[in-house]
């Protein structure tokens, strides 16, 4: 996927991935990112899921290519950022969320800072697969050695429809993952609409992540 395809999707508002509310995984599992400070949250979007750790207590980043996602995430929250220019990124702060705009494979642990977890929902999915593990390795750059994840993907028969959404099986993860321990905590049906028009079951799995 290059870049244009989602800057696109963004300036047309074909954003069918957006949830709208707090995701139910992350809700039903954030606690465990409890004591975490600072939570990194690639190809973020405008997701709730941001607002959401921030309202626990976690000083959240995410990062998207999609000026349109920052500016309509802080809009949509009566939040007024910062705007400032950070590397090759812009970076719109406000407390408890900032959105780096630019592209996660230009992100450095230098312009970054420190960070103790991550939050990956239609992130990993949203890439193919040789992407998907430039996307992880380069996760792994920025994370240290203890950092604590939660990752939830979609699981469907990859055969009756191309991504994105990409389906990715655990073996997939379990390999990005190497060297890590990752936890499958949950599994339930998910209700994607092009899937469901398919007659395809799908599912949404959430892992645990600890680097
Ligand atoms: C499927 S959406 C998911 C957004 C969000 N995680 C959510 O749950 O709504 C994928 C997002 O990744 C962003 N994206 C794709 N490639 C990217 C990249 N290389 N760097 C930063 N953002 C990227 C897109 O702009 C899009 O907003």
């Amino acid at each position: 996927m290059e870049p244009s395809f989602w800057i696109t999707r963004w300036q047309d508002g074909r954003i069918g991935f957006h949830e709208g509310h707090v995701n139910r995984l992350l809700e039903r599992y954030a606690p465990r990112l409890h004591g975490r400070e600072r939570v990194l949250v690639p190809l973020c979007g405008k997701a709730e899921d941001m607002a959401h750790l921030a309202s626990l207590g976690h000083q959240v980043v995410g990062v998207d290519l999609a000026e349109e996602a920052a500016v309509a995430f802080f809009a949509e929250h009566a939040m007024q950022p910062t705007r400032t220019a950070h590397g090759p990124f812009v970076s719109f702060a406000a407390p408890g969320v900032t959105i780096l705009v630019g592209d996660f494979f230009a992100l450095t642990p230098e312009l970054l800072g420190p960070v103790d977890a991550f939050f990956d929902r239609a992130a990993l999915i949203a890439l193919p697969p040789p992407m998907r593990a430039r996307y992880v390795a380069h996760l792994r750059t920025l994370l240290p050695p203890s950092a604590l994840g939660l990752l939830v993907v979609l699981e469907y028969d990859q055969a009756v429809m191309d991504g994105p959404p990409f389906a990715v099986l655990e073996p997939e993860v379990r390999a990005h993952w190497q060297g890590a321990t990752v936890t499958s905590l949950e599994e339930e049906t998910a209700h994607a609409a092009r899937l469901a028009e398919l007659g395809a079951p799908a599912k949404n799995r959430v892992y645990e992540v600890a680097t």
